[in-house]
């Protein structure tokens, strides 16, 4: 297939300095959560999306030195020489494939707690980077940087500069973002310095010029050097000679950088999940830059559409289409644009579980991309696939997530498939959720696969299809996938942490009831003890039908896993916009129809609500009764002809729709025509990884 003309521009080589990034595609500093400890792991994570047409490929953020310490959290160094064969593995697996390698070096400052290093963190005024989340807070509060600490830091700047030029890099960043050191000077309430680095906004960027410029010194025109900064809180105070200080702060620095990287201030603004923020959400903010320097200009804002990065070029916001997550979900995202193929992007649906990864101190993963870290570790290519080495049919009973990614990496390999759905769409657990406020771009996930799917001659697809056990067994498929998903119970929980009894009375509800349309009378509460999205989505949802809607919960906090995914503060803040009651910190102890009982979780002291509804979103059971009842007719099966029954997905474990996908990539993957492995039969384990 040729190229569409209108996206030729995305093709065009730009110029970043003394280097060259051969189209616009530039993959922007992200973790990957792999750090120097996994060093092939990750080279072939960012190798591949090299090979996927990225123009430029960036690291993570990279610590210059022990007191930049992001412990627990997986970071990677360039403390010293000993660290630059990990990254060469990297820029090796880059350049390979024509793309430009870029490092960011980065100090933390106040925000990085030094767990490991245990030296006191750096600061411009000795103030706290204070954090409402447990996992980052400390309790070593930073020291105010001197002169010498100054010079210090831009030696270490300028000698990890230097290593990265050994590494092989061509873009050596100075990180100005987020809260870390030299952004923490840029704030004028944080920065109460009265040197040359305080005060005026042109002392506040200071430090920022002095690193750029040493890391000029270092590298010569070698290489070039890019700023990344965040500009949302400058861009909201007045400047005195511009509209804003962000105005001011790039005006100062404007000719300096080759390449400016700009970006928000808070990972839930940066790397906004979709449930709150649309596709290109950082223009507003950041789409004056380009108007004040010569320099070519690098944004996020994730984006999958190519009439989208078109517009931002021809609009003259960007000249880099910028992608983190764009660019994990989909690593041949610009191959397939440029092949004429962009309706096969595999699109990000925004859920930020690459986020997770990495709060959770794991490689990066991903909902839409189960290839994601597993390039080398299990010789998964995310667009490669090992041809079936038998003509044996399969029959994948459900499809949802699980069933559907099945059926996809099967359907590559070359295996006959059917898939037979019970309900009349597919999609499984999204078919409901899709609707819930905010959730609609997941959708993404069964999209892509159906689509996919019908692109395979020979794969069949049938909704609407019931099957029991003599059906199956009538089919005469060879081998059986079971993935007919979990469902909703309505357990409470014990005071001491698990699930425990079935409520089952009149006006009780799970998720399950909602989804076949039930509308509970209000007033409502939501008991949640699930934690991730969809407590607070269904309170959402449930607070546009209802007068009186309260969310109940045993965190301290609403959705309080989603704190992992950058949700959390935009739940609570949703939820207290729809008029939403939340109380944490409380189980729902009984129900009468008419009031809930709810308990304090620490002191078990108890009150009443009032209540005509109860929603209970709280633990899931497998829907494995297809599975059980094969697994007692084996000898039906054997005569039959089924050499294999294998459970996937939440019909084996329930979890995150990630935890789904995975199952079924996997499954697939590791079928050999014959034996079918499942976690019952682990598969030979993967390939481990050594620091070098
Ligand atoms: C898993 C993950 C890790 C990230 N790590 C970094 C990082 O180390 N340094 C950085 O500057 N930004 C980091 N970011 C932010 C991204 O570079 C980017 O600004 C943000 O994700 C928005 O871009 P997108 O919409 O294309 O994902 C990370 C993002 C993700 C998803
Ligand atoms: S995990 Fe979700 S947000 Fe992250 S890249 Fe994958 S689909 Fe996008």
């Amino acid at each position: 297939m040729v190229r569409n003309p209108r996206f030729d521009v995305l093709f065009e080589p730009v110029r970043i300095g003394p280097v060259t990034a051969p189209n616009r595609f530039y993959q922007v500093p992200h973790a990957s959560g792999m750090t120097n400890a996994l060093p092939q792991v990750r080279a072939a994570f960012r190798g591949v999306k090299a090979e996927g047409g990225w123009g430029v490929v960036c690291t993570g953020a990279v610590s210059i030195h022990p007191s930049s310490d992001d412990s627990p959290l997986p970071f990677a160094s360039l403390w010293d020489d000993r660290d630059i064969r990990a990254h060469a593995l990297m820029t090796d697996a880059v350049h390979e494939h024509g793309a430009l390698a870029g490092i960011e070096l980065w100090h933390g400052g106040a925000c990085s707690l030094n767990r490991t290093s245990r030296l006191a963190p750096l600061s411009p005024s000795g103030m706290p980077w204070m954090s409402t989340h447990l996992g980052f807070m400390g309790n070593l509060r930073p020291r105010t940087m001197d002169g010498g600490d100054i010079r210090d830091l831009l030696r270490w700047q300028a000698e990890g500069a230097k290593r990265a030029l050994q590494a092989g890099f061509d873009i050596v960043y100075v990180y100005a973002g987020m809260g870390y050191l030299p952004y923490e000077f840029l704030l004028p309430e944080y920065n109460h310095r009265t040197d040359a680095y305080g005060g005026s906004i042109a002392n506040r960027v200071r430090l920022v010029r002095e690193l750029l410029e040493a890391t000029r010194d270092a590298v010569g025109h070698r290489c070039a050097v890019a700023l990344r900064i965040s500009l949302e809180e400058l861009r909201g105070r007045p400047g005195v000679n511009a509209v804003s200080e962000a105005h001011e702060a790039v005006e100062l620095l404007a000719h300096i950088p080759d390449l400016w990287d700009v970006k928000m201030d808070s990972s839930p603004t940066d790397c906004a999940p979709s449930r709150f923020a649309p596709e290109g959400s950082h223009e507003p903010i950041i789409g004056f830059v380009k108007q004040l320097t010569t320099k070519p200009v690098v944004g996020v804002g994730r984006f999958t559409s190519p009439d989208v990065m078109v517009s931002q070029i021809r609009r003259g916001i960007l000249d880099l289409i910028g992608g983190a997550r764009p660019s994990i979900a989909d690593p041949f995202l610009p191959r397939k644009i440029n092949e004429g193929r962009e309706h096969e992007i595999r699109e990000c649906i925004g859920c930020n579980i690459c986020i997770s990864s990495w709060h959770d101190g794991v490689p990066v993963r991903c909902t839409q991309n189960p290839t994601a870290g597993e390039e080398w570790r299990r010789g998964w290519h995310p667009e490669r696939f090992a041809p079936t080495k038998s003509d044996a049919s399969l029959l994948i009973v459900g499809g949802g997530p699980a069933g559907l990614e099945c059926a996809v990496t099967l359907g590559r390999r070359g295996y006959p498939v059917t898939v037979a759905e019970a309900g009349r769409q597919f999609g499984g657990r999204l078919t409901f959720e899709t609707r819930l406020p905010g959730l609609r771009t997941w959708g993404r996930v069964t999209d892509w696969r159906l689509h996919t799917l019908r692109e395979l001659e020979h794969v069949t697809l049938y909704p609407g299809s019931t099957l029991d056990v003599d059906d199956i067994l009538a089919l005469e498929h060879r081998h059986v996938v079971i993935a007919t998903g979990a469902r909703w119970t309505k357990m409470l929980f014990s005071p001491i942490e698990f699930p425990v009894g079935e409520l089952d009375r009149e006006r009780v509800y799970t998720p399950d009831d909602l989804a076949l349309g039930e509308i509970p009378l209000g007033p409502v509460v939501v008991f949640d003890y699930d934690n991730y999205y969809m407590g607070g989505a269904v309170a959402l949802h449930l607070a546009e039908h209802a007068d009186s809607v309260t969310y109940v919960t045993t965190a301290g906090n609403v959705s309080a896993w989603t704190f992992m995914t950058n949700e959390l503060p935009l739940v609570h803040r949703a939820l207290s916009k729809a008029g939403v009651a939340s109380l944490t910190l409380h189980l729902v102890a009984d129900f009468d129809g008419e009031t809930v009982t709810v308990a304090d979780v620490y002191t078990g002291v108890q009150r009443r609500l009032p209540c005509r509804s109860l929603v209970i979103v709280g633990m899931r059971k497998p829907r494995d009764e297809l599975y059980r009842a094969l697994m007692e007719r084996s000898d039906d099966l054997t005569r039959a002809g089924v050499a294999s029954v294998t459970c996937i997905g939440d019909a084996l474990a329930p979890g995150a729709i990630v935890h789904a996908v995975y199952s079924g990539h996997r499954h697939a993957r590791e079928f050999d025509g014959e034996a079918a492995c499942s976690d019952a039969q682990p598969p030979a384990p993967y390939t481990r990884d050594f620091p070098l």
